[in-house]
């Protein structure tokens, strides 16, 4: 068991505020993101899942040329799935042959590796020697805690359920986000196949303190500065906000995702397999309405999120929000679109 952290981490870092600005991968966490969310006193964070160890590193540079603040670094753990069968990707590709046709697209091919080398972006990580090393999907395997820990790289884990924040303690994690259900982007279940239990962040926050000994984070509709003081309050040490950046001007977020975002304060949105295999919750579109009535044909993750990244960059190029994922929380309300550091200075300036 580890001790109880007796000073606060987010001090230990020498942050001003107990914010840490979402690692967003595929997009919207771009270097002027990261550098000015941690410029502005908050915690930056790099969503390298989809970047190879070549480019995490290429990123860091980027981000240290612009502010020798502290900065994390975010990875999906791994969960190696045996290769898909045939007549499951023909079930795949029967059920999209439309949108590629639509979308000009040639016929689909999809073979393994499905997501980059968890190994050599880990090893990135460690010649980087970020501020913090946090991850979703699973626990950290114990080998790579220990050279985490030599490194001197603090760990943040995530958690969707109390069971998986006792289990990420267990295993040596220095902080945990507590993804709620109203959190925008890939829910955080550590097993991918797992029905979602549908916790929000209130619940899951009033379950975890007292008995999780660790540093809580809470993550999940948290747009105002009323909802991160309520969250504080509620027992959090400091909160990770998504959504409430994704319009932000530095944000890499594409047009068309953008406009969809804009579009309407309220944002419909629910949680899908469709784009990726795994839970996520985003805007509703046609892709994500159409392959929910087809589970079967949708592949297991990280295999979806390859043999549908050719209709994602197609809707994308062509401007279109129709096959694109549009991840977003719950929050209802306008999107801030001018810098993140006035964001981050108004919803801390009581
Ligand atoms: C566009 C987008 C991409 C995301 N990508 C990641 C990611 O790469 N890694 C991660 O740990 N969380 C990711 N998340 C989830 C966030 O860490 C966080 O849990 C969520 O944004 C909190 O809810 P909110 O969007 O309502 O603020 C993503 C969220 C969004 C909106």
């Amino acid at each position: 068991m580890s001790a109880p952290m007796d000073s606060n981490l987010f001090q230990q870092l020498g942050l001003k505020h107990p914010l840490i600005v979402a690692p967003m991968a595929g997009g919207p966490s771009s270097v002027e993101l990261v550098a000015a969310a941690s410029a502005a006193g908050a915690l930056g964070a790099m969503g390298g899942a989809y970047l190879n160890a070549a480019a995490i590193e290429a990123f860091a540079a980027q981000v240290r040329q612009r502010t020798d603040r502290p900065f994390s670094i975010n990875l999906f753990i791994s969960h190696s799935i045996p290769e898909v069968a045939t007549d499951r990707f023909e079930r795949a590709a029967a059920a999209t042959v439309r949108y590629r046709q639509e979308l000009e697209l040639p016929s689909p091919q999809l073979s393994p590796p499905y997501e980059e080398d968890f190994d050599a972006q880990f090893e990135a990580v460690l010649r980087i020697k970020p501020a913090c090393f946090s991850f979703v999907f699973g626990l950290l395997p114990v080998g790579y805690v220990r050279e985490a820990k030599k490194a001197g790289i603090p760990l943040i884990g995530t958690a969707t359920t109390l069971g998986e924040a006792r289990a990420l303690e267990e295993s040596g994690v220095d902080a945990i986000v507590l993804q709620g259900f109203e959190a925008g982007g890939h829910r955080g279940i550590f097993d991918a196949r797992a029905a979602d239990p549908e916790i929000g962040m209130r619940d899951l926050l009033a379950q975890c303190v007292g008995t999780v000994r660790l540093p809580l984070i809470a993550a999940g509709g948290i747009m105002t500065s009323g909802d991160i003081r309520a969250a504080l309050q509620a027992g959090a040490q400091a909160v990770q906000m998504g959504t409430a950046f994704l319009a932000c001007a530095e944000a890499g977020t594409s047009a068309p995702y953008r406009k969809k975002l804009l579009e309407t304060p309220e944002r419909r949105t629910r949680t899908t397999r469709a784009f990726s295999g795994r839970f996520a919750r985003g805007i509703e579109n046609r892709f994500m309405n159409e392959m929910d009535g087809k589970p079967d044909a949708i592949l297991p993750f990280p295999a979806q999120n390859k043999f549908t990244r050719d209709i994602r960059g197609a809707s994308m190029a062509k401007g279109s929000p129709d096959f694109l994922s549009l991840w977003s929380g719950t929050g209802k309300g306008e999107l801030w679109q001018n810098g993140a550091a006035e964001l981050i200075g108004r919803l801390f300036a009581e």
